[in-house]
């Protein structure tokens, strides 16, 4: 039975966002930047991290308070080993009625079918650039995209939804608006363009940085004719539209110029058990530590509840507020983004 829980701006507990490994083969500037994730960083230790078991009744207790969809994230989630196992344990949890994975894709053309099989049913992409050159660039490794480009063709083939996520940060990668917008055009993907953020404390960003959606709809619109389509629930992230009369479609995520706090359903479980209420928060809840002390399901959704309930976060909303004290926040790579 679910008792659906609200927070204190009335905003309903609908998604959680699980972060399962802290690690990623990738560099990419503005996430992990090599110079401070190098070869002396320390990442989690594997016994730091939630086992599964413990992710498994994390997402059921949360079910009971009203999370009907789960995204797995990372770092980078196909990192942990078994992932697919961890899948079909969560598909089997009553009222989650979405499965995801937000992945740089390279080991797709691994698990893609295994995941499908496990009850995966949509993955996210990252993809910043459709060109080989500046992709190594950003993502700060020699891999560059071929690995990518057939991880997509895996995971369409194996039938998952997929949408690829571009990161557009001035000077990085605007030349590539265009070309990724081409490309996915040509292989029927969404597109979704996500505004750089000010995640985590290391990745340099600046208001400048930032690339709006009206400014990359003013270079899409160069081009192609673009149209609003209307949101699909409530609280959905990415303001969408479509080529007029065309498939597929794009989409923004506006969390610099647009935010989206007053309609946010989103909790956070870091890949070390914490629970986050906001993607900038400073501090969390330690999960982990009361998952494993005595208290019992009906104690730790109290907990769940309590903390919920207490909820006032709308960090985008307040970003540009004057006289904001500014705390340290948790890292993408550990939050999950
Ligand atoms: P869909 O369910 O497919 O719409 O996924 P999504 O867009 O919610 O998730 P994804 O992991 O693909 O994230 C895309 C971008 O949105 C990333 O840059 C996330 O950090 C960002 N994002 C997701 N949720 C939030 C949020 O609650 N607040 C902010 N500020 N950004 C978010
Ligand atoms: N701003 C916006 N998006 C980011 N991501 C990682 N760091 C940032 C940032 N600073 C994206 C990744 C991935 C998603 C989980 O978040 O590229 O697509
Ligand atoms: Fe890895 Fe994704 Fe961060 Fe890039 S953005 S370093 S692929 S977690
Ligand atoms: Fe939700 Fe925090 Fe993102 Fe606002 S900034 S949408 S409250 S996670």
């Amino acid at each position: 039975e679910i008792r659906q829980v609200y927070d204190a701006l009335k905003r309903p507990l609908r998604d959680l966002r699980i972060s399962v490994i802290d690690r990623c083969n990738l560099r990419c500037q503005y996430c992990m930047p090599a110079d401070i994730f190098g070869d002396s960083y320390k990442f989690l230790p594997g016994e730091e991290l939630l086992s599964f078991e413990e992710i498994e009744r994390s997402a059921r207790l949360f079910a009971d308070l009203g999370v009907e969809k789960i995204r797995l994230t990372g770092g980078e989630p196909l990192l942990r080993r078994n992932l697919p196992l961890l899948i079909k344990q969560l598909s089997h949890i009553n009222g989650i009625n979405d499965i995801a994975l937000t992945t740089n894709g390279i080991y797709l053309k691994k698990y893609a079918r295994d995941l499908r099989d496990s009850g995966l049913q949509r993955v996210n992409i990252s993809l910043d650039s459709i060109d080989d050159a500046l992709f190594k660039e950003i993502t700060g490794r020699s891999i560059g995209i071929k690995p990518v480009l057939q991880g997509i063709q895996a995971a369409k083939e194996s039938g998952l939804e997929v949408k690829i996520n571009m990161v557009v940060k001035k000077g990085m990668n605007d030349s590539q608006i265009l070309p990724m917008a081409e490309f996915c055009k040509n292989e029927n993907l969404t597109l979704r363009f996500i505004e750089f953020m000010d995640v985590g404390n290391t990745n340099g960003w600046k208001l400048d940085h930032v690339i709006s959606k009206k400014e990359i709809i003013q270079i899409i619109s160069s081009r192609y004719s673009i149209e609003p389509v209307e949101s699909d629930y409530y609280g959905e992230v990415a303001k969408r539209y479509r080529y007029t009369d065309e498939d597929p479609e794009i989409g923004f995520i506006t969390s610099v110029s647009e935010s989206f706090c007053s309609t946010c359903t989103r909790a956070r479980l870091s890949a070390n058990g914490q629970f986050y209420t906001c993607l900038f928060s400073s501090s969390g809840f330690n999960l982990k530590e009361y998952l494993r002390s005595q208290a019992d399901d009906e104690e730790v959704i109290n907990q769940i509840t309590s903390i919920w309930n207490n909820r006032r976060d709308r960090y985008s909303d307040e970003r540009n507020e004057p006289n904001k004290d500014k705390k340290a926040k948790i890292e993408m790579s550990y939050i999950g983004g």
